[in-house]
């Protein structure tokens, strides 16, 4: 299994291009079903879970073929409905093929999904979504079994802004005859971005970005050639990495839009930010002073996604800080990482509180996840002394070789067989 050795003590200067967003992919991906031509998408980042998507797409009989990072995608003679536990087990982003299955073959055959570690991860808010749009589903032997000869458009109350169930219904509903409404929807930007790529296949989505969607059905959806938003969680990985090492760094092909809760809290934490057209500039020359307190929130609030990577900051500021996980029920997972590192840190439920401490030391430590992963290798850049991380595949589900990125930036980074 790889690893990765990390030489602590370096500061990060110089610029670097964020790839596009692995959360705007993975439903773009299971959208592609809906197309009746091909799909083209450029810049697509072959995250491992984008590399399980297209695996799976093409279980469906779906013709997928990468030309450099251009993925184009014939599902016009997919002809399957039926997706075994492979690959489903591997990401949580198969929980939304549902809703283009339904919509396209008008039944599903779906083993439960997986994904990071970070909760139960219940898929209720999906099925209950599905159920208001007239699909019959049944839950057995480890799969969910939908049947929507009868599917019709309908309205959905979400009782939590899901990210997943809001794409899943979206996409559900494309073919449904009248106009579906989904109440107290996610409002992330990648499911405006969904919104965007169905609307050029010939869609009818409107209201992504706010509480309220609307999607008036359509006959067919046509081909097209797309290119995905950028990532705001490397985005915002990339710029609290350069906070915990010190030093001056741009990031270009972002939006800064997309991170307004992060961009505020490391302004109040002492960073120096500039943010011009599709670059942001963070400039840090000094220690920073703890944030009292970061709450996780559906977006535009503090996004759960960067938590672990801003805890690592907290534990090395000067002062005391709280962080609150309201979204997922076990994302603290980092704490026993960093402990060992010798960051001070005490964890009571949802809520973390961290003594910052002059400076974490190197170990050998563990990536128990996708983000918590990405938050100890920003920790071994700035340990004194050197850091191994194991289980690095979580890293590499959503980070675009990490390290060369961060090795551009002046750190010390090797990827080494374990
Ligand atoms: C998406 O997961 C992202 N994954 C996650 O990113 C992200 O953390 C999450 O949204 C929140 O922003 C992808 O887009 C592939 P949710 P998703 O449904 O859709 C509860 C990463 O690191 N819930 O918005 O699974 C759930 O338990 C990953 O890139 C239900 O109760 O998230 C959680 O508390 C990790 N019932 C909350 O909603 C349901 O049916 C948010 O979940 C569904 C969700």
């Amino acid at each position: 299994m790889e690893k990765f050795y990390i030489k602590g003590g370096t500061t990060l200067n110089g610029e670097v291009k964020v790839s596009t967003a692995k959360n705007a992919i993975l439903p773009i991906l299971a959208g592609a079903i809906l197309c009746d031509g091909v799909v083209t998408l450029n810049n697509c980042s072959k995250y491992s879970d984008v590399n399980y998507m297209v695996k799976i797409l093409t279980e469906l009989g779906a013709v997928c073929k990468f030309q450099d990072d251009v993925l184009t995608i014939n599902s016009s003679v997919a002809d399957k409905f039926y997706i075994s536990d492979e690959y489903t087990k591997k990401v949580r982003s198969s929980i939304f093929m549902l809703g283009p299955l339904v919509a396209r073959f008008k039944q599903a055959k779906v083993a439960y999904p997986g994904g990071c570690n970070i909760g139960t991860r219940p898929i209720d808010l999906h099925i209950k979504g599905l159920q208001s749009l007239n699909v019959k589903i049944e839950e057995k032997h480890g799969y969910i079994y939908c049947d929507a000869k009868n599917i019709s458009s309908g309205e959905v109350h979400l009782d939590f802004p899901s990210v997943g169930a809001t794409e899943n219904i979206i996409m559900a509903s494309v073919f449904c005859k009248g106009v579906t409404k989904i109440y107290n929807a996610a409002k992330e930007p990648e499911i405006e971005d969904l919104q965007n790529f169905i609307n050029a296949m010939g869609g009818k989505v409107k209201g992504a970005g706010t509480s309220t969607i609307e999607i008036e059905g359509v006959k067919k959806l046509h081909s097209v050639n797309y290119t995905p938003i950028p990532d705001r969680i490397i985005t915002g990985t990339y710029l609290i990495a350069c906070a915990v090492t010190g030093g001056k760094v741009c990031l270009t092909n972002t939006n800064h839009l997309h991170n307004t809760a992060l961009i505020s809290k490391l302004k109040q934490s002492g960073c120096k930010l500039q943010l011009k057209n599709d670059k942001i500039i963070i400039e840090v020359g000094h220690k920073l002073k703890s944030i009292p307190k970061i709450e996780t929130l559906p977006y535009p609030g503090f996004p759960t996604d960067l938590q672990s990577q801003m805890l690592t900051l907290q534990t090395i500021c000067k002062g005391t800080s709280v962080i609150i996980e309201n979204l997922f029920e076990t994302r603290f997972k980092i704490y026993t990482e960093l402990t060992k590192m010798g960051a001070n840190i005490i964890i009571k439920d949802r809520m973390a509180l961290i003594n910052g401490v002059k400076s974490l030391y190197g170990a050998n430590v563990t990536a128990p996840d996708l983000r918590s992963g990405a938050g100890l290798v920003i920790a071994g850049m700035c340990a004194e002394g050197y850091t191994t991380i194991n289980d690095i595949y979580h890293i590499d589900r959503g980070y675009l070789n990490i390290e060369n990125d961060f090795n551009c930036l002046g750190a010390d980074i090797k990827r080494i067989e374990g």
